[in-house]
């Protein structure tokens, strides 16, 4: 029975290292899967539980600045816009294809998470919504974060839960994380973090996929 359940058992993933060739690989793809609007929309219900997280945990902006770090099609930032219409929202991501359908009243900007084109506390807020699961490189990209949250800034990730791999087919550098693993890399720039799961509607009882890691630097 061990054993079947061994040889059955979603397959774990490796720590991959990211090479320059995986880096590319990872960028092509995406800028490719900009056209797959089933699996990549442009849009998101703004009843979503996930949005309406973002909004509540980065509070009203004002005149503020808030960044969506690895923003694809820009589906959250065009709702953050919406809310914080005086905020300079900063939409970044890896492929300039999903960039081409984020509004134009983002400041889009093209780059990597691993190496965020802004100054340090340049920022009041950010969140990454489903990507820092494809950075490889999980410290540093949280370290960059919260480099350019400002003291007191607040942070929102929403990402897959490590527990439940295998549910879906994933990339091959794809990470999902387990809620302590991000904490831990989280306390390490921010005074406080805490984490929960998270579905869709708010009425629904998490099935676990996703957790939220809430944090404040
Ligand atoms: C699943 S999509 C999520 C997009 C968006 N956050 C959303 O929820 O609609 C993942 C996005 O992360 C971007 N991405 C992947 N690796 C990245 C990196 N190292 N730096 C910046 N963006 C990255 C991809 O180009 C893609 O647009």
């Amino acid at each position: 029975m061990r054993l079947l359940k061994r040889i059955f058992a979603p397959r774990k993933p490796k720590a991959i290292e990211l090479t320059p060739d995986l880096a590319t690989e990872i960028r092509r793809s995406f800028e490719s899967a900009s056209a797959d609007e089933q699996h990549f929309p442009s849009t998101i219900d703004p009843r979503i539980y996930h949005v309406k997280l973002v909004l509540s945990h980065i509070g009203p902006l004002g005149s503020g600045r808030v960044l969506d770090a690895g923003c694809g099609k820009g589906r959250y930032a065009r709702i953050v816009k919406q809310h914080n219409p005086s905020a300079t929202v900063a939409a970044m991501d890896l492929a300039v294809s999903m960039l081409g359908y984020a509004d134009r009243d983002l400041a889009r900007t093209a780059g990597s998470l691993l190496d965020l084109p802004y100054a340090d506390s340049s920022f009041d807020a950010v969140y990454a919504t489903e990507s820092l699961e494809h950075a490889v490189d999980i410290g540093r990209a949280v370290a960059e974060l919260c480099r350019v949250l400002k003291p007191g800034g607040r942070l929102v990730i929403i990402d897959k839960n490590a527990e439940h791999w295998g549910r879906l087919e994933t990339p091959a550098w794809e990470k999902w994380f387990h809620r302590d693993e991000l904490l831990s890399l989280l306390r390490r720039h921010c005074q406080s973090a805490e984490a929960r799961p998270v579905s869709y509607w708010e009425d629904v009882e998490p099935d676990g996929l996703f957790l939220a890691w809430l944090a404040v630097k």
